[in-house]
């Protein structure tokens, strides 16, 4: 029986089938994939979900698997093993917003899709904020009115730049991690280790 790797969907999928063709597996059919959402490889199945999704189905056993984001591991903490990182989806927390706003002399309101990294963070440096949760498209709302800045992760920064918004302060780095299930990593030892290895020793040479 082939292992179950979930993919998070977007970018990351893009970067990890770049990773795999660099290490020589046959990645045509996750390049071929079209629509489906599920897929077999010469040495896996692949499923794609949203990134908080593939925590989940990694948790629940459904995938042995899971290439995800840091931030995602951060803000849910889900019950899975996290194995290592990538060389790839490699970007940053920052608190971003409009270059010219004053801070506000009631609470700073902060817009983010991730409320727990947020509010730990302020917290650690003893503030208090009040928090707007979002779901995307985080940069809309100090433009619109709705929060004074925004706690987002940046990539390339093109985002932040392409909406007048600048970096206030930088938060933590992170990257795209393996991630396995718990029992999975015992009970199916034999086919898992090949590939985490092949995995690992691409990480080690970078
Ligand atoms: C993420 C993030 C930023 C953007 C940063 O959003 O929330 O909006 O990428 O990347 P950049 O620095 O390379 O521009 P995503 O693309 O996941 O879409 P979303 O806004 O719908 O969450």
């Amino acid at each position: 029986m082939k292992p179950v790797i979930a993919l998070t969907k977007g970018r990351l999928e893009k970067q990890f089938i770049k990773f795999l063709k660099d290490l020589d597996y046959d990645v045509n059919p996750l390049l071929d994939k079209g629509r489906k959402l599920q897929v077999e490889t010469d040495h896996f199945c692949a499923i794609f979900a949203k990134g908080i999704d593939v925590a989940t189905y990694v948790e629940y056993g459904i995938a042995d698997l899971g290439i995800v984001g840091e931030d995602i591991l951060l803000e849910v903490q889900p019950d899975v093993f996290d194995l290592l990182p990538f060389p790839f989806g490699k970007c940053r927390f920052a608190i971003a917003g409009e270059p010219s706003n004053l801070t506000p002399l009631r609470k700073q309101r902060i817009a983010t899709k991730y409320p727990n990294i947020t509010t730990k963070y302020f917290r650690d440096q003893g503030k208090s904020v009040d928090i707007v949760k979002l779901e995307g498209s985080v940069e809309l709302a100090p433009l619109l009115g709705l929060a004074d800045d925004i706690v987002d992760i940046v990539e390339t920064g093109n985002t932040l730049k392409e909406n007048g918004l600048v970096v206030k302060e930088e938060m933590l780095t992170i990257s795209a991690r393996l991630i396995a299930n718990r029992n999975s990593l015992k009970l199916k030892r034999a086919i898992l280790t090949p590939l985490i290895d092949s995995f690992r020793i691409e990480e080690e040479i970078i």
